[in-house]
C-alpha cells in the first residue's frame, strides 16, 4: 500500500486545563506535567459523525479521487451512540460512495489493525482504493465528575486514503490478554430473563500506571522487531509518529531509541488523546503543514486496551 490522501477533523470547542479545573479537583500544572497536555477539543455543536465526514472529505480531495472510485470504507471506532449500523455506513451515505463498509475495534491501536486489513484487500486485488477513517470520542465514557480519565482524553476524526503501492516496509500487531488495564462496558437493554447480577457493567477504568509501562514496553520492542525485520535502523527513520496518548510515554520510547526530539512531532499539547483517530490527524497536520516529504521514513506506532499494540513502518510517497 501507499497513502495517497489524508484529512483529519477536530470539533470547534477547545477546553483547556484551567476550564477542567473549574469543576474537577485538578490543575494546569498538574495535568501539563505529567501528560503534556494543555487543552483538548471537545464535542459540543457537532456530532461524531461530522468529524467522520469532514475527515473523509478531507482525504478523498486530498487523493483526488471521488467517492465511487472508493473500494471498501473501513472505520476505526471504540464507541459511539449508533450500536448499529456501523459508523462506516453512515459515512458512506454522507459522502456518497457505494463500496462494502465495516468497523473494527482496535481500541487505540485501530489505525495500524485497518492498515493491516487494507494492505491485505489490496493484495489480494480485492480493492484498488480503501478509505480509512478513525472517528473516536472517547470523552463519551469518562466519569465527568472524577478527574482520573477525562482530564486525558478529547474527540476526533482522522482518515487516510491508500492505494496499491509498495510504501508499507512493515507491520505488527499484538495482543496480550490483559481485560483490567483498561476496561468499559457499555450498558445494554436487560431481558425478563436475564438473573440480575450475572452480568453487572463496569464504568471506565483505568490502571494508568500499568498502561504506561505497557505502552512503553510494547511499543519499543515492536519498533526494535520491525527494524529488524527490515534492515531500517532507527536513525534510517525520519518522524516517528506515535500515538498521542501522554507526552512522558513518548519521550520514554525517545530516550529507549536515542533519537533527537524533532524526529517525534507531538500534537497532544492541543489535542488530548484521540484514540484511533490521533495517528491519522497527526499525519494529516504534519502533511499540510508541509513537513512530510517524499521519500521521509516514518515509523507508526500505538496501545491500548486490550493490551494492543500495532506499529508500521511507511514510506511517505506523497
Ligand atoms: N489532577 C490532580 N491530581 C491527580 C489527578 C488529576 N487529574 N489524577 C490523579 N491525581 C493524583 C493521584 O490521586 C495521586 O495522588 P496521591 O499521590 O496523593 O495518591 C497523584 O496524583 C499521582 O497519581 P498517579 O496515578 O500515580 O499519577 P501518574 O504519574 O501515574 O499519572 C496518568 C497518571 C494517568 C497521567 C499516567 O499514569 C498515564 O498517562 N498513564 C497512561 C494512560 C494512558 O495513556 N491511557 C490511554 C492509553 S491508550
Amino acid at each position: 500500500m501507499k497513502i495517497i490522501g489524508t484529512g483529519s477533523a477536530l470539533p470547534s470547542l477547545e477546553v483547556t486545563n484551567d476550564m477542567l479545573a473549574e469543576f474537577l479537583d485538578t490543575n494546569d500544572e498538574w495535568i501539563s506535567s505529567r501528560t503534556g497536555i494543555r487543552s483538548r477539543r471537545l464535542r459540543s455543536t457537532e456530532t461524531l459523525v461530522d468529524l467522520a465526514v469532514s475527515a473523509s472529505r478531507s482525504a478523498l480531495e486530498s487523493a483526488g479521487l471521488n467517492p465511487e472510485e472508493i473500494d471498501f470504507c473501513i472505520c476505526s471506532n471504540v464507541a459511539n451512540n449508533y450500536v448499529t449500523p456501523a459508523m462506516s455506513c453512515i459515512i458512506q451515505q454522507h459522502i456518497g460512495s457505494h463500496c462494502p463498509c465495516f468497523d473494527l475495534n482496535g481500541a487505540c491501536a485501530g489505525f495500524l489493525d485497518a492498515m493491516e486489513v487494507a494492505e491485505a484487500l489490496l493484495k489480494t486485488d480485492r480493492a484498488e482504493n480503501i478509505l480509512i477513517v478513525c472517528a473516536e470520542e472517547p470523552s463519551r465514557f469518562c466519569n465527568w465528575e472524577r478527574r482520573e480519565t477525562s482530564i486525558l482524553f478529547a474527540d476526533g476524526a482522522g482518515a487516510v486514503v491508500v492505494s496499491k503501492g509498495d510504501a508499507l516496509k512493515a507491520i505488527r500487531l499484538t495482543t496480550v490478554p490483559n481485560r483490567d488495564v483498561i476496561v468499559y462496558q457499555r450498558r445494554l437493554e436487560t431481558t425478563p430473563f436475564e438473573v440480575p447480577g450475572v452480568d453487572v457493567t463496569e464504568p471506565l477504568k483505568m490502571n494508568g500506571r500499568e498502561v504506561f509501562r505497557m505502552a512503553v514496553e510494547t511499543s519499543q520492542r515492536d519498533l526494535h522487531a520491525m527494524m529488524e525485520e527490515t534492515g531500517i535502523s532507527a536513525d534510517m527513520i525520519d518522524y516517528y509518529v506515535l500515538h498521542q496518548a501522554n507526552l512522558r510515554i513518548i519521550s520514554s520510547i525517545r530516550e529507549h531509541l536515542g533519537q533527537p526530539e524533532y524526529k517525534f512531532p507531538t500534537n497532544i499539547e492541543r489535542t488530548g488523546n484521540i484514540s484511533s483517530a490521533s495517528i491519522p490527524i497527526l499525519l494529516d497536520e504534519l502533511y499540510s503543514a508541509g513537513r512530510l516529504k517524499k521519500g521521509d521514513m516514518l515509523a507508526l506506532s500505538a496501545f491500548g486496551a486490550g493490551f494492543v499494540s500495532g506499529s508500521a513502518i511507511i514510506e511517505w510517497t506523497k
